[in-house]
């Protein structure tokens, strides 16, 4: 047995799951904020706290009674360290010591995109190395290559905007609620990708993003419709801002492909949901030859099952983080940080 119950508290969703061996599901908790934060446009971090702090103990025992589990299945606690919101953070933190040492079982500190990434290791599918994984979420848009369990190299990243936070604030201009993405993607297949927003490619050969550029030209655009009193076509705006987002992270990606010359690809993070994003990886892994792996949509977005998972090689290698391990709000993918 080896069952690891596993707290996520990094932004706008409490979360508990407890997986068996890194793989099978057991209990899979989510308590989404959304309506929380949803009249202010945005995660308010203070409320967010809060709101972890309420729900985070009653789905710990909604997770057990799920898993039908009592304490003494448990065999380690994990939980996100960062990044994150740092009081949103420090929620699950706290929570996960107390449980550790009431329990006398190892702490697991995991980092939150190393858990979107191992999101994929849920799945049935055995993972091959080296791969190429783009991580596209609400606050990191990241091309990483793997070239084995749980080593990382950053091949590229944003400059500015995340993929997510631009699909957000587009979203907002456009007055479809929050979060922007979901409902973006949907009014985006009745539009047409007939408006010429840009592009940002960087420097040649850079693997780094930049969103910035795109988000202000869609913004100025309905701003200047509106100002002339013009009406504005959402679903074309949707449908030609999401082909631009989409072609520049399938393009980069390409080109991390043909740098790495992996044998698979992945896709990570909350905008992994995107359904043209996902074609379009599909059609690259198909041209390439090489195998792709994406998580199923509940498993894109934030979830305690993805952490649960990133903490099984940890688990097997004996890691135990200490009692005064703290959260990192910027922690890094290629950070080492010794707690143990
Ligand atoms: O990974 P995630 O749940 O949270 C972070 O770690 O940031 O990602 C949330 C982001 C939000 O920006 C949301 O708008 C975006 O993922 N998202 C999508 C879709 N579903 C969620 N973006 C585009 N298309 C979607 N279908
Ligand atoms: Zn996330």
């Amino acid at each position: 047995m080896a069952n690891i119950l596993a707290i996520e508290t990094s932004c706008d969703e409490t979360a508990v799951a407890i997986v068996s061996r890194g793989r099978e599901l057991l209990a899979n908790q989510v308590a989404s904020q959304i309506d929380t934060h949803a009249r202010f446009g945005g995660v308010v971090p203070e409320i967010a706290s809060r709101q972890h702090l309420l729900a985070l103990n009653p789905l710990i025992r909604k997770a057990l009674e799920e898993a039908d589990l009592d304490w003494s299945g448990i065999d380690a606690v994990a939980v996100t360290q960062g990044p994150g919101l740092v009081g949103a953070l420090l929620i699950g933190v706290s929570t996960a010591k107390a449980l550790a040492w009431a329990l006398g079982k190892p702490l697991l500190a995991v980092n939150h995109m190393a858990g979107h990434i191992y999101a994929n290791m849920l799945s049935d599918k055995d993972v091959e190395y080296p791969l190429v994984c783009l991580v596209v979420s609400g606050g990191h848009t990241e091309l990483i290559s793997m070239s084995g369990d749980m080593t990382f190299e950053i091949l590229g990243q944003t400059r500015d905007d995340a993929a997510g936070e631009a699909f957000d604030k587009v979203a907002r201009v456009l007055e479809l609620g929050y979060p922007g993405g979901p409902v973006l993607d949907k009014l985006a297949q009745e539009g047409r990708d007939e408006l010429d927003f840009p592009r940002t490619m960087l420097e040649e050969g850079s693997l780094d993003f930049s969103f910035s550029g795109l988000k202000t030209a869609v913004l100025n655009h309905v701003h200047n419709l509106r100002q002339k009193g013009e009406a504005v076509n959402k679903a074309d705006v949707a449908a030609s801002f999401q082909a631009a987002v989409v072609d520049v992270l399938r393009r980069k990606t390409e080109m991390a492909v043909d740098r790495v010359a992996p044998v698979s690809l992945m896709l990570a993070g909350g905008v992994a949901a995107n359904s043209q994003l996902r074609e379009a990886m599909e059609d690259l892994a198909t041209a390439r030859g090489i195998s792709l792996l994406v998580p199923p949509q509940h498993l894109c977005t934030d979830n305690a099952a993805m952490i649960a998972a990133a903490a099984w090689p940890l688990f097997v290698r004996n890691r135990q983080d200490n009692l005064d391990l703290n959260a990192i709000p910027g922690l890094d993918l290629d950070d080492i940080v010794e707690n143990c």
